[in-house]
């Protein structure tokens, strides 16, 4: 795609028309109201996952009329974009994949000329619009109608039997990091903030949820006995976070902003365990400022789900693997939360700044864990994250332990990966020991008041925290090493490993099992938490080598039986368990791991299970060929795309 030179409009004429403060200093925006209309990203912010030039024409509202057509698998209908451009611009540039483009209109109804671009494996294809120029302070609609195509990588069509009910289809949409363009013919970039609406018609005795406001909470009477929806979200967000679900879904509230959607058989079982949602968004304001979403509701999909969780504003969506029946796995809606204000208020501005999301906020999320659950709850989920952060340092190529991160010509999907998790949320915590929590905290709250609706770059927070946290400290400067941290693989010397009390038992009694091999009827399971059986069954021997088996048979036996492993009803204990046991070739567990790997489609468990199978060769390569045959249709695309290049398509 090559990138013309813009006529004689110069960089500061650009900016001025568009609203940028040429050196992008965020002005700052405490106040509660949304901006109508989004800055455009800044020229540090450039992203090379997306056609769009931003600088010359932008999209800042997105209106979808779109129809579900479950036979065909395909959104058909209209995206009317309001675009927004510098005098003389002639043209806009979307992005989209895998779409069937019928036409493009003005606001008259006059066809406008469109050229669709060379296809990249990866980016998709641009769609540049061409139109009369722009004058000044000129706002523009146009009108793109199109079809999505029925193997769209966003979007998962079940069919009746892969949800709970099994008489009703299920279609749900997935956008991070650049799936929106395959459904929606957008500008497909995180920091190109767009509000949205929708119309969407699907057959009557369907449900339509989208992240945003709800219009017709009971859907309003369509042509041929279908029904429409209509939503807004006006508050500008990234397009990774436009989202669709279409099922057989039902309500349940848990307080006047707060409740759970999903499949009337899971509602009461989803309402039970998600029922904490409620007080951990009062612990999030009381941490770090007002919730500025109105409604914060939860979408429990069917099993397919890719994600744990997926943090669409207003609406996170969540797999069923953490419905585990002792509210035990409800870190993960913590987490979406946090996501209200880490990512999705202040945004990283490319992927290449993904940790900006998911560092801030896994630190945010353990945040209310701690003041829901207390100190020692959130230290133990602490040192599982450092645990975790310790095997993707041994793991990763050097170069991907960086915070920032390089994807250029890579899928962000491939280059994100839990370093942005788990030393992302470590530095936070280093910052927070070093210079004491109340400033800290003081610093957080200001960094997401001041950058709200706004793009952030790694350089952008290194500024906005030495100018409001640092101040001119030299002593404080050095100590933290802000730019080991972010820039440098590893970790820096001053990163201190959390220390849980209650993981002095576990590890003792793990040591006696595994390394002693005393039977397992001494260790004291029923006196765990699940976060002490994670630790546990997370065990390894010092220096253990690749593919080494460290168990025996009848190590393995004693364990499933008296812990009852092949009935564990909590999704991370079966991942943990399956995990040592296909890596010892331990042929009983193949049929959990088979029930395990055809029941949910959540990628964090499969891809690693099919890879355990992978690495044990003759034995494990037809077991992973056999169940992924039978598990593939199951999957959603972002979790077959990925399994795909391990087992390759059966
Ligand atoms: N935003 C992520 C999910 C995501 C990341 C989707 C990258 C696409 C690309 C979400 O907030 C998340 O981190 N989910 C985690 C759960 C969380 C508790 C760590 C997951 O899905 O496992
Ligand atoms: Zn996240």
């Amino acid at each position: 795609m090559k990138r013309k030179a813009f006529g004689l409009v110069s960089a500061l004429a650009l900016a001025a028309a568009l609203g940028v403060s040429a050196c992008s200093t965020p002005t700052g925006s405490a106040s509660m109201t949304p901006p109508a209309v989004a800055p455009a990203p800044g020229p540090e912010a450039v992203d090379s996952h997306t056609y769009a030039r931003p600088e010359i024409a932008r999209v800042v509202d997105v209106a979808l009329d779109l129809a579900a057509d479950f036979n065909a698998k395909t959104l058909s209908g209209t995206a009317t974009l309001d675009i927004l451009a510098v005098p003389g611009a002639n043209e806009v540039i979307l992005d989209i994949r895998n779409l069937d483009i019928q036409d493009v209109r003005d606001a008259s109804g006059q066809p406008l000329r469109y050229v669709v671009g060379d296809n990249d494996a990866i980016k998709g294809q641009p769609l540049t619009v061409y139109f009369p120029a722009f004058a000044a302070n000129e706002r523009r609609k146009i009108t793109v109608r199109y079809s999505t195509r029925p193997d769209a990588a966003a979007l998962q069509w079940l069919s009746p039997t892969q949800t709970a009910g099994g008489q009703k289809p299920y279609l749900f949409s997935q956008g991070q990091a650049i799936l929106t363009r395959t459904w929606v013919p957008t500008q497909d970039s995180p920091g190109i903030r767009q509000t949205y609406s929708a119309r969407i018609t699907a057959p009557a005795d369907l449900t339509v949820v989208m992240s945003a406001d709800q219009l017709t909470p009971k859907g309003e009477a369509a042509a041929n006995g279908l029904k429409s929806w209509r939503f807004r979200m006006d508050n500008p967000i990234p397009p990774y976070l436009i989202a669709i679900g279409v099922g057989d879904i039902a309500f349940a509230p848990f307080d006047e902003r707060t409740g759970v959607w999903t499949e009337p058989s899971r509602l009461r079982a989803a309402a039970a365990e998600l029922e904490p949602t409620a007080e951990m968004v009062d612990a999030a304001e009381k941490l770090y400022g007002p919730y500025r979403w109105g409604r914060y509701d939860l979408l429990v999909l069917p099993p397919s789900f890719p994600f744990g969780g997926m943090e669409n504003p207003k609406l996170t969506f969540a797999t069923p693997t953490i419905i585990a029946g002792d509210q035990s796995l409800v870190s993960l809606v913590a987490h979406e939360l946090a996501h209200s204000w880490s990512g999705n208020l202040v945004t990283n501005a490319t992927w290449n700044d993904f940790w900006l999301n998911e560092g801030f906020t896994t630190y945010f999320e353990n945040r209310i864990m701690e003041s829901i659950y207390g100190h020692d709850r959130a230290v133990q989920e602490q040192v599982l994250s450092w645990d975790g952060l310790q095997d993707e340092l041994k793991s990763l190529p050097a170069a991907d332990t960086r915070l920032h991160l390089d994807l250029t010509g890579r899928d962000p999907d491939d280059g994100m990966n839990t370093i942005a998790y788990d030393k992302g949320s470590a530095f936070l915590r280093t910052i927070e020991r070093i210079a004491g929590r109340e400033t800290f905290d003081a610093w957080l709250r200001g960094y997401f008041d001041r950058n709200a609706y706004r793009p952030m770059t790694t350089a952008m927070f290194l500024a906005d925290i030495r100018t409001h946290l640092v101040k001119g400290d030299t002593a404080l400067e050095s100590e933290l090493q802000l730019d080991a941290w972010v820039y440098q693989p590893g970790l820096p010397s001053n990163a201190v490993a959390p220390v849980s009390n209650a993981f002095t038992p576990v590890d003792a009694a793990a040591v006696a099992f595994f390394k002693d091999k005393g039977p397992a009827s001494a260790i004291p399971w029923a006196e765990w938490n699940t976060q002490q059986r994670q630790r546990f069954l997370g065990w390894r021997p010092e220096g253990l080598a690749a593919g080494a088996d460290w168990l025996t048979a009848a190590q393995l036996a004693d364990l499933e039986r008296i812990l009852n492993l092949a009935n564990e009803g909590n999704s991370e204990l079966t991942f943990a368990w399956l995990q040592i046991a296909l890596a010892h070739r331990y042929q009983p567990s193949v049929a959990t791991a088979e029930k395990f790997l055809t029941s949910q489609g959540r990628r964090k468990f499969v891809l690693p299970l099919f890879q355990t199978l992978w690495n044990e060769g003759d034995w494990g390569r037809p077991i992973a060929r056999r169940i992924y045959a039978e598990a593939r249709p199951l999957y959603h695309p972002v979790t077959s795309g990925s399994v795909d290049q391990l087992v390759g398509r059966p």
